[in-house]
């Protein structure tokens, strides 16, 4: 193997990589004492610039959404990546080092011994992270994976930002992992959790001796008159949004209903591609009661600054058209143009097919600290209520489910893992990324750092002098600090130098 002269030690800082780029590729170089390890220099999730992120707790952060590496190894720590990094062979001779030109040999999962049978149903956010978190620990047994989507698991949180914004084909969404593990393409009609069978729609059937439910959510529709017009769409699967994105070709306005996080993400993709867009809300600040008024009101500006035009205080009453929708109109008297319209005012756990479980009001699945449902069965993803620092407690966001699928995985082979992480969540509106760590439940305090108005803020919310949630825009690296930090309480004080020093 050819070793390159890549750096000298003492320009190397221990408390940060430092990417280098030789003829073959770019190299994150990290220092820890005297040893120096070489890894591919950019996330294996979407690609971020290692470099920008930070080393703390033995882990390299990924600046963009938090997914956490090992120093010594490069294993995958925290999602959303679901694979280790690169690692090369690195020496250091007289303060000089080198890097080697091929990557070392990534471990091998000791098989265990196993001769059960794990199905897993969904291959979205929660069901690939289980299925790559079996495959680590070299599960060896019989393993079903189960999606009535043809697509290979994909990342879904791309459709609201790019496909419908015509800025990737929607047979381009990135997918989850590169190489997939067979899949079986049908939808679970039910499932008995007494028996501990799974029947698909076509009449196959499957028994299982641990399954997994990670079958996320279906987007609602509103019930009102027109809502069966054609260009009237909900926005959950890569269907939906090639649907959206062929509809948004010929279309010169669009209504978005709820302003949502993925209500207001599909307006400023819609308005970046030229439509005119009008976002119908019962709300007068978007997001005020996730973030608070102040920053959902800087949200919405944002959105007025870019030309989408809100009805607030109101709600669509009839959708009209002759076969495809033209027009909204509102409580208020209002009508509005639509030549789309995409409906974001919720989602309801898939669980229709689950029996012989005890359920939430929502529908969702309720589970122990441990996303154990009943004997054999677990649930992980935007369908499950667990338990959750003494509360029942659900949540929506992309890496949260893998979280809790990496740990339901890790239980399914019996483990007793709880979850211990903060709840971390990121939106993306007119190129300006939001980040949410934490759950802003009981605050009542807010401290800005930066300024909301330019989008370029960090702000506390705090329950007196205790931070509950921290939302920013423009300061990964301290949320990627905070992201480790969280994991036990924290003062305001600390997390403004925390920030300070960032
Ligand atoms: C457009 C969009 C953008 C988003 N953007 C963000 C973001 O920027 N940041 C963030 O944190 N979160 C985001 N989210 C939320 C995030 O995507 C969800 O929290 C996450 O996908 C939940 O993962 P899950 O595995 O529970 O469900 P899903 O990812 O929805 O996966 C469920 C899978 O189960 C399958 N399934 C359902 N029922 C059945 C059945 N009966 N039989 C067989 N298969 C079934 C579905 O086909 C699907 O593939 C976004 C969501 C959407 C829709
Ligand atoms: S690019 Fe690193 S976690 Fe997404």
């Amino acid at each position: 193997m050819n070793m390159r002269i890549v750096a000298r030690l003492i320009n190397l800082p221990e408390n940060r990589g430092v990417r280098v780029t030789t003829a073959e590729r770019a190299l994150l170089l990290v220092r820890v004492g005297n040893q120096v390890r070489a890894f591919q220099a950019q996330c294996p999730h979407a690609g971020a610039p290692l470099e920008k992120g930070v080393i703390c707790n033995g882990r390299i952060i990924c600046p963009w959404h938090k997914a956490a590496f090992a120093v010594d190894s490069g294993a995958v720590v925290e999602p959303p990546a679901l694979l280790g990094l690169k690692q090369y062979p690195v020496q250091v001779h007289d303060g000089v080092v080198s890097v080697g030109d091929e990557p070392m040999a990534a471990p091998t999962p000791t098989a265990l011994a196993e001769d059960r049978c794990f199905a897993v149903i969904g291959a979205g956010a929660a069901g690939t992270a289980a299925v790559a978190t079996l495959r680590r620990q070299g599960f060896s047994g019989r393993l079903l994976w189960i999606d009535r989507e043809q697509a290979p698991a994909y990342d879904r949180t791309a459709l609201s930002k790019f496909v419908i914004a015509g800025e990737m084909a929607p047979a381009d969404t990135p997918p989850l992992l590169d190489a997939m593990p067979s899949r079986i393409h049908g939808e679970v009609q039910r499932l008995d959790a007494h028996v501990k069978r799974i029947e698909l729609a076509d009449g196959r059937h499957f028994d299982y001796d641990a399954a997994l439910i990670a079958t996320g959510g279906e987007a609602q529709p509103l019930d009102i008159p027109g809502a069966v017009l054609s260009n009237v769409f909900v926005l959950r699967s890569r269907e939906d949004a090639a649907r959206i994105d062929e509809a948004a070709k010929s279309a010169a306005c669009a209504v978005i209903i709820g302003d949502s996080f993925i209500g207001l993400e599909a307006a400023s993709a819609l308005r970046q591609r030229g439509l005119v867009v009008q976002v119908v809300s019962r709300h007068q600040v978007p997001l005020a009661a996730q973030l608070g008024k102040r920053i959902g009101a800087a949200i919405r500006q944002l959105h007025e600054d870019n030309g989408v035009i809100f009805h607030s205080n109101t709600e669509p009453v009839r959708l009209d058209g002759h076969g495809a929708v033209s027009t909204v109109l509102l409580k208020n008297g209002k009508r509005l143009a639509a030549d789309l319209v995409i409906m974001g005012v919720g989602v309801k756990p898939a669980t229709g097919f689950v029996h012989g479980v005890d359920k939430a009001e929502d529908q969702s699945l309720n589970a122990d600290s441990q996303l154990h449902v009943a004997p054999g069965l677990w649930a992980a993803g935007d369908n499950v209520t667990f338990a959750w620092q003494q509360q029942p407690t659900r949540i929506e966001h992309w890496r949260v489910a893998q979280q809790l699928a990496v740990l339901a995985a890790r239980n399914m082979l019996g483990d007793t893992q709880v979850y211990a992480d903060v709840p971390f969540f990121w939106t993306y509106h007119f190129d300006k990324t939001f980040e949410v760590l934490g759950r802003a439940q009981q605050w009542n305090r807010l401290h800005v750092e930066g300024d909301l108005q330019r989008h370029a803020f960090i702000a506390l919310l705090c329950h007196d002098e205790q931070v509950e949630a921290v939302v920013a825009c423009e300061h990964q690296q301290a949320m990627a600090r905070l992201s480790q930090r969280m994991q036990q309480p924290l003062g305001k004080a600390e997390a403004l130098a925390i920030i300070r020093l960032c």
